[in-house]
């Protein structure tokens, strides 16, 4: 079992990026030999500034390490540092189709009605991230249910480009959806929005860098509703808002849904509120302080990052290789 996920480098990370996302990433070390990347690359499939681009990398680097990513046991680098991810993306550019991305929803929502306008590599996004994933023959994809059409295009082109040339060089990935945590968290101030960094409003999320005193602020001026909590989690139906805090506690805290329930059945959100924040600030207060150690000391997220890429490059550069032969572009 071999695991590969990548995050892009948008800045700004929230409570719903660690519990979605991260957090997941930090258990699964315990289970398989993990990779995991910074995808710089992906975030230039739309416009960016180059400083801050820079300096996301950085801090999210940071961030993760921070949540629990250990760089001594995991491989994390930054996607561009390792240049066998778009020497395979381009060879496997020519084993897709073009009628296999115009199915890809992402780009139908990303380019909008700004189809003309949107780049070519926002167009093949999906293909690079299928090389980001066959480069290291991962065999499960840690992702959000977003992501799931373009883990299922990876195994499309991983069986394509084995059936045509005769290899069983690509390993036909799965996702790996779910997995304990709330996969999606959603705004503090509409239950039916994802918490999200664009977000006009600040109290919509929680960051990752906000005080203890911030952090119980947004949770007390939390949207609710009057009703006291239900013993099953089906009756929370029809109550975004309530069912998000519900998750969200449920994330935090390790328990079952159920569980949680069954220590508020009948209370309101007077009482559950403060348990909440008690519990958010005993998960990122600790989070908070290693990453601002780990900012006060840019150098050695540097040298992780470093490590990580000239790792990750001897784990790709073979399959990299082998796929050059057996297209015959080399010997
Ligand atoms: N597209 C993914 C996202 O936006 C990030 C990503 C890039 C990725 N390459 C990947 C995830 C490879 C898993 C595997 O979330």
């Amino acid at each position: 079992m071999r695991v590969v996920s990548g995050i892009q480098p948008t800045g700004g990370l929230h409570l719903g990026n660690l519990l979605g996302a991260i957090l997941r990433w930090v258990r699964m070390q315990e289970e398989a030999e993990c990779l995991f990347f910074l995808a710089d690359l992906h975030a230039i499939t739309v416009d960016v500034d180059p400083a801050q681009l820079r300096s996301n990398v950085r801090e999210m680097a940071a961030a993760l390490i921070a949540s629990g990513i250990d760089p001594a046991r995991s491989t994390l680098f930054p996607q561009s540092a390792v240049p066998e991810h778009s020497e395979l993306a381009w060879i496997l550019q020519c084993t897709a189709r073009v009628g296999w991305l115009n199915r890809m929803t992402q780009f139908k929502d990303k380019s909008g009605k700004n189809r003309e306008g949107a780049s070519v590599g926002l167009y093949t996004y999906p293909v690079l991230q299928a090389a980001d994933i066959l480069l290291y023959r991962a065999t499960h994809v840690p992702v959000g249910e977003d992501q799931k059409q373009h883990i299922e295009l990876a195994r499309d082109i991983a069986i394509k480009f084995n059936t045509d040339y005769d290899t069983e060089l690509f390993v036909p990935p799965d996702p790996f959806i779910g997995g304990g945590t709330a996969a999606r968290v959603m705004s503090l101030r509409d239950g039916s929005s994802k918490m999200s960094k664009s977000d006009p409003s600040d109290m919509s999320r929680i960051n990752l860098t906000d005080s203890d005193d911030a952090i119980a602020q947004k949770v007390r001026k939390a949207k609710t509703d009057p009703e006291p909590l239900p013993e099953d989690p089906a009756e929370l139906a029809g109550r975004a808002e309530a069912r998000n805090l519900v998750g969200i506690m449920a994330a935090v805290s390790g328990e079952s849904e159920e569980q949680v329930l069954a220590r508020f059945a009948g209370q309101g959100f007077g009482a559950f509120k403060p348990a909440l924040a008690d519990a958010l600030v005993a998960l990122l207060s600790p989070i908070r302080g290693r990453l601002d150690q780990l900012r006060a000391d840019p150098d050695t997220t540097d040298q992780h990052l470093a490590a990580g890429a000239a790792k990750a490059r001897q784990l790709g550069a073979p399959t990299l290789a082998e796929a050059q032969r057996a297209l015959g572009l080399s010997a």
